[in-house]
C-alpha cells in the first residue's frame, strides 16, 4: 500500500459561522480560526477542513456560493484567508477547501447571465428546459430542500423556461455538459491551488452528471413526503453514466498537477460503486465520505455497523482508500445518536472516539466533538435555522400535523444538532462571542466546555488528543490490516489490525449494559498490553462496563 500524507492525517472539520466570533457581530469569521490554530495543533490534528467561506447569499450557509474566488465579507478578507493558511502552515498543519460544483447560487453571475436570453453566452451553464404541453415541469422531481410546493424546477418568466434545481432554488444546477463552464471551472480550482491551499471536500460530487434525457423519477413517493406530487429521489442524479470521465477529467486538470488531498461527498453511494472514484488507478479523488453510518436516516444497528466496516475494510485492501467519521455538519452530534448523551456522555464519547480513530480511513473529527457535545434539541422551530429542518417542517404543517409531533420527528435529525456555537466557555454566549449569536448556544455550554474539558486530564479532551499522538507513532493505525474477530457477540465490536509485525486488538462494548466476553483463542491474548482504556479501573476479568472500550497491542 502506497504511503501518503492524506492516509496519515487526522482532519479537523471547522464549521466558520460557528466556531469563534472575533468582531463583535455574533458570526463566527477567520480571524476566530487564526485565534484557535494553536488549540488544534494542541490536539494534534494536521489538517483543517473549512466548510464554505466563499462570497454567498447564505441561503443554504455558504453552499450557495456566489463568487468562488472571494471571501463570504462576514468571515472576513483574502487577506485573513492568507494569513490563515500561511499560519496553520507555519504549524504544519494543511488546509481544504469545501468545493461546491454541483450548483451555484442564484446570485452568482454565470447566472445572472444565463437567466438573461436563450442566446446569452452563459445560458447553457445551467440546466433550462421549457414546460411540458400543459405547462407544468419539464420532470416529476422533487427538491431535496422540501421548497415551496416541493418541484425541483423553478419557472423563469423572463425566458420562459424552467431551470433545474435539486436543492433551493436559490441554488441551480450547474450544466456540466457545457465545456466553457468546465473550463471555467478547472481554471478556479487552480487558481485556489496555486495560492497553496492543500485539497478540496467536494460537495455532492457524484450528482454533477445529470442522467440522459432528465426522465421521470420511476419510484413511488413515499408520503408524507411531498403531498405535491414530486417525487424525492436522489438516486436519479447519482452516479450517473459519464460521471466517472468528469471525474478523470478533473483530475487531469487540477487534482493529479498538485499535492493536494481530495475527498468526496457521495450520498447513493455503497461499498461496490465507490470503487471506480477511488481505486488508486482511477485517477479521479482520493477518498469518499459514504453516508451508510453517520446520515443514514435510520440508526444502524450493531450487525451493520459491523459489516459496513468489514465492507469498506476491504475496499481498501483492494486499493481504494476509506474515510472514518460518525459526525460532519449535516448529521446530529454522534453521543447523542451513536453513544448516550446523558448518563454515558463521557465513557461513550470516548469510546465513539476510539472506534473511529481504529479503523482504516482518514479520520475527521467535527468541531466540538472533541469536548463531547451533544444534540441541541431546540422546542420551538424558530430556532431552528437550516433549510432541510424548516422545509419539511413546513409540509407537516400542511399536512395538519401538530407543531409538537413535528418537531418531535425533527430533533433528533436537525443538522443544527451541530451548527450550534462552539462552546469554548461558560459565559453567557460559551465564549464564541460576546454578543447573541446568529444561532443559539447549546445551554449544556455551562459544564461542556473547552476550558473545562482542559482543566480535567480525564475528559474527553485527552482520549482524542491520546487517540491522535498513537496515530502518529504507530502506523498500524493507518495501514494496519483489519480482520473483525468475536463476531459472536452481538454488542461488542471487535477486530484486530495488524502491520509489520505490530498487532492490535481492539474491543468495545457498545450498549449501556455490562457484557462478559471471552478473549478469542490463538491471538496471544495472555501477552497483551493495553495501551488505552475509557475507564480508570480496568477488570481484567473481561468484564466490559457500559460502553468499554479498549486497545491492546498483541505482537511481542
Ligand atoms: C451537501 C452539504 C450540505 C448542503 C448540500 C447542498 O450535502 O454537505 O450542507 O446543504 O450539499 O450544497
Ligand atoms: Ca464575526
Amino acid at each position: 500500500m502506497n504511503k501518503t500524507w492524506w492516509k496519515e492525517a487526522v482532519v479537523y472539520q471547522i464549521y466558520p459561522k460557528s466556531f469563534q466570533d472575533t468582531n463583535h457581530d455574533g458570526i463566527g469569521d477567520l480571524r476566530g480560526i487564526i485565534q484557535h490554530l494553536d488549540y488544534i495543533h494542541d490536539l494534534g490534528a494536521d489538517v483543517i477542513w473549512l466548510n464554505p467561506i466563499y462570497a454567498s447569499p447564505q441561503v443554504d450557509n455558504g453552499y450557495d456560493i456566489s463568487d468562488y474566488q472571494s471571501i463570504n465579507p462576514a468571515f472576513g478578507t483574502m487577506e485573513d484567508f492568507k494569513e490563515l493558511l500561511a499560519e496553520a502552515h507555519n504549524r504544519g498543519m494543511r488546509v481544504i477547501l469545501d468545493m461546491v460544483l454541483n450548483h451555484t447560487s442564484d446570485q452568482h453571475k454565470w447566472f445572472q447571465e444565463s437567466r438573461k436570453s436563450k442566446e446569452n453566452p452563459y445560458r447553457d451553464y445551467y440546466v433550462w428546459r421549457p414546460a411540458k404541453a400543459d405547462g407544468s415541469e419539464p420532470n416529476n422531481w422533487g427538491n431535496y430542500f422540501y421548497e415551496g410546493r416541493g418541484s425541483a424546477w423553478e419557472w423563469e418568466e423572463a425566458t420562459q423556461e424552467y431551470y433545474l434545481h435539486n436543492y433551493s432554488k436559490h441554488m441551480p444546477d450547474l450544466n456540466w455538459d457545457c465545456r466553457e463552464l468546465r473550463e471555467d471551472i478547472y481554471s478556479m480550482l487552480n487558481w485556489w491551488c496555486d495560492l497553496g491551499i492543500d485539497g478540496f471536500r467536494l460537495d455532492a460530487i457524484n450528482r454533477l452528471q445529470k442522467p440522459q434525457g432528465l426522465p421521470d423519477s420511476p419510484r413511488p413517493c413515499a408520503p408524507p413526503v411531498n403531498p405535491y406530487g414530486y417525487i424525492v429521489d436522489r438516486e436519479m442524479c447519482a452516479n450517473q453514466p459519464g460521471i466517472h470521465e468528469l471525474l478523470k477529467e478533473l483530475n487531469a486538470k487540477v487534482f493529479s498537477r498538485h499535492d493536494i488531498m481530495t475527498v468526496g461527498e457521495t450520498g447513493n453511494l455503497t461499498s461496490v460503486s465507490a470503487m471506480p472514484y477511488i481505486h488508486e488507478d482511477s485517477h479521479e479523488i482520493n477518498m469518499v465520505f459514504h453516508f451508510e453510518i453517520a446520515k443514514n436516516a435510520r440508526l444502524v444497528s450493531v450487525p451493520e455497523y459491523k459489516d459496513i466496516q468489514k465492507r469498506w475494510a476491504e475496499v481498501i485492501r483492494k486499493g481504494g482508500w476509506g474515510t472514518q467519521y460518525l459526525t460532519n455538519h449535516d448529521s446530529p452530534r454522534q453521543i447523542s445518536r451513536f453513544g448516550n448523551d446523558t448518563e454515558f456522555r463521557v465513557e461513550s464519547g470516548k469510546m465513539l472516539a476510539m472506534l473511529t480513530h481504529t479503523q482504516p480511513g482518514t479520520v475527521f473529527v467535527y468541531q466540538g466533538e472533541e469536548i463531547g457535545m451533544v444534540n441541541v434539541y431546540f422546542t420551538d422551530i424558530m430556532d431552528y435555522d437550516e433549510r432541510y429542518t424548516v422545509g419539511k417542517y413546513n409540509t407537516m404543517m400542511e399536512q395538519g400535523v401538530t407543531p409538537e409531533e413535528a418537531l418531535d420527528k425533527l430533533r433528533m435529525m436537525s443538522r443544527d444538532n451541530v451548527r450550534t456555537p462552539m462552546q469554548w466557555d461558560q459565559s453567557v454566549y460559551a465564549g464564541f462571542s460576546l454578543v447573541k449569536p446568529w444561532m443559539k448556544v447549546n445551554p449544556n455550554h455551562t459544564y461542556i466546555n473547552v476550558e473545562k474539558a482542559l482543566e480535567d486530564p480525564a475528559s474527553i479532551w485527552y482520549t482524542y488528543k491520546a487517540l491522535i499522538a498513537l496515530r502518529k507513532e504507530h502506523p498500524v493505525m493507518v495501514y494496519g490490516d483489519y480482520q473483525p474477530v468475536m463476531e459472536e457477540y452481538q454488542n461488542v465490536v471487535a477486530y484486530t489490525r495488524e502491520y509489520a509485525g505490530e498487532k492490535w486488538l481492539m474491543v468495545f462494548n457498545v450498549q449501556p449494559f455490562m457484557q462478559t466476553v471471552e478473549f478469542p483463542a490463538g491471538l496471544n491474548v495472555e501477552r497483551r498490553r493495553l495501551l488505552m482504556g475509557n475507564y480508570a479501573s480496568i477488570d481484567e476479568a473481561a468484564r466490559l462496563k457500559p460502553y468499554e472500550g479498549r486497545i491492546y497491542c498483541i505482537s511481542e
